[in-house]
């Protein structure tokens, strides 16, 4: 359950979706739709790996985070042209040094989400308007259990689906190196596409609002795909979520 201040746009929206009005009084508005049948325990585990936080971040805050970013950001050029990539419409960047308010945002992503370890360069991914983020998983070879970013501009929906590969435990089943010389990490790219069909399967939308920060982890980080709806599909449980264009700020922890 998730608290929304009272005058959030997204309570507009989310009041077309819910026709219960007590849920609505009370401030308690639920982000996951489940879809398909769910094994309880994977439910339950998916629960406290992927977790939303509305309003972590104040509309100043958003502010200055894109008044740091934008100057470098709006000199590059979005790409959208290798079919096969993970990512269309998008430009790129990571950053160590931030201005002394914004390291301050940063530093509260470092305690909620990693418990203080977290890897140095911050991650930024502008998303055009009509730009959108496949089905994938960001590799272990690069990336440890925990991913978690800050979403600016834009509300938009991510869908996380269950992979068909078997389930993958950290660290129990092993390592990232021993994972890959299983052949599960056939190559060095940053994000790979495994299969993950909605159909007999299970999986969950997950509404991002604007200056929320979610984080994935565990069993949601390694056992499903995790996408960005494009915006002719950016809807939650019916009701359209206009996507225009978004940032987002995403810390990583070691593998
Ligand atoms: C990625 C990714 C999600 C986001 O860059 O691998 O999944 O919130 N980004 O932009
Ligand atoms: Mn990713």
């Amino acid at each position: 359950m998730i608290i929304l201040n009272r005058c959030s746009p997204l309570r507009q929206i989310l009041r077309r979706c819910y026709s219960q009005a007590a849920e609505i009084t009370s401030n308690k508005i639920n982000l996951t739709a489940f879809f398909g049948k769910w094994p309880e325990t994977e439910q339950q585990e998916f629960r406290e790996h992927m977790r939303i936080i509305t309003d972590f971040i104040s509309e100043s805050e958003e502010q200055q985070l894109h008044e740091e970013i934008e100057p470098y950001m709006s000199r590059l050029r979005y790409e959208f042209d290798h079919w096969d990539d993970a990512i269309h419409g998008f430009r790129e960047t990571e950053r160590k040094k931030w201005f002394p308010k914004n390291r301050e945002i940063l530093e509260r992503v470092r305690k909620v989400a990693f418990d203080g370890a977290v890897m140095p360069y911050v991650h930024i991914l502008d998303l055009a308007p009509d730009g959108v983020i496949k089905p994938h998983v960001d590799s272990t070879r690069y990336c440890g259990t925990t991913i978690s970013g800050i979403s600016l501009l834009s509300d938009s929906v991510m869908r996380l689906v269950r992979t068909d590969a078997q389930r993958y435990n950290q660290p129990s089943s092993g390592t990232a190196k021993e994972l890959e010389s299983k052949g599960s990490e056939p190559d060095a790219a940053y994000r790979h596409q495994p299969a993950a069909s909605l159909e007999n399967n299970f999986y969950a939308d997950l509404l991002l609002p604007r200056r929320s920060l979610y984080i994935m982890s565990h069993t949601a980080r390694y056992n499903f795909t995790h996408e960005i709806l494009a915006k002719e599909h950016s809807e939650f449980q019916g009701t359209p979520v206009p996507k225009t264009r978004r940032i987002s700020i995403i810390c990583r922890n070691d593998p």
